[in-house]
């Protein structure tokens, strides 16, 4: 049974994830989606409707199960006795902080692998953090998230994201 990790804060979930955990989800027996509870930055949603929100966009992906984690990574990944990171890399302006990451991850446990997938290209622009701006200016988002993420920031920013 193998099992792999895609952590990350998912504020919100975007198709550009979703396409990862798609890809990921072929490849392992088990794939956990994992909230980082304290990722030092501001959220627009909580853990709770973040999960809400994943659980809702991977419906069908039976081997796929959505979890919140706080603390170190690497003994999450431990305690959920995974095999693997998975983290997405869409352009090299996100090689740097990955790189680093996995590096550190790699020093504080040698038994963890993390593996870096690309998402489809049309999604290489993606990010949660455009998303949530373009939403709060008014700007349409469909074609970056499911129709209930759409709807949850439409609801949280109010009328202007409904455009
Ligand atoms: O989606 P993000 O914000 O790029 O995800 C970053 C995340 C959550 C994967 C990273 O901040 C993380 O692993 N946080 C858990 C705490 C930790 O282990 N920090 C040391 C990383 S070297």
């Amino acid at each position: 049974m193998r099992t792999v990790i895609y952590p990350g804060s998912f504020d919100p979930i975007t198709n550009g994830h979703l396409d990862v955990i798609q890809r990921a989800s072929r490849m392992f027996d088990r794939v956990v989606v994992a909230i980082a509870r304290n990722g030092g930055k501001q959220p627009l949603f909580t853990p709770a409707e973040r999960k809400g929100l994943i659980e809702q966009s991977i419906d069908g992906l039976g081997n796929v199960s959505v979890d919140v984690f706080e603390g170190l990574l690497v003994e999450y990944v431990e305690q959920q006795s995974g095999h693997a990171v998975i983290r997405g890399l869409r352009a090299l302006s996100d090689f740097e902080y990955e790189f680093q990451m996995a590096l550190m991850n790699r020093k504080l446990d040698e038994n963890i692998e993390t593996l870096f997938m690309m998402p489809r290209a049309s999604y290489s622009f993606l990010s949660s953090h455009l998303v949530k701006e373009i939403a709060t200016l008014g700007g349409d988002v469909s074609a970056f998230v499911t129709p209930e993420v759409r709807a949850a920031l439409t609801e949280r920013l109010g009328q202007a994201g409904a455009n």
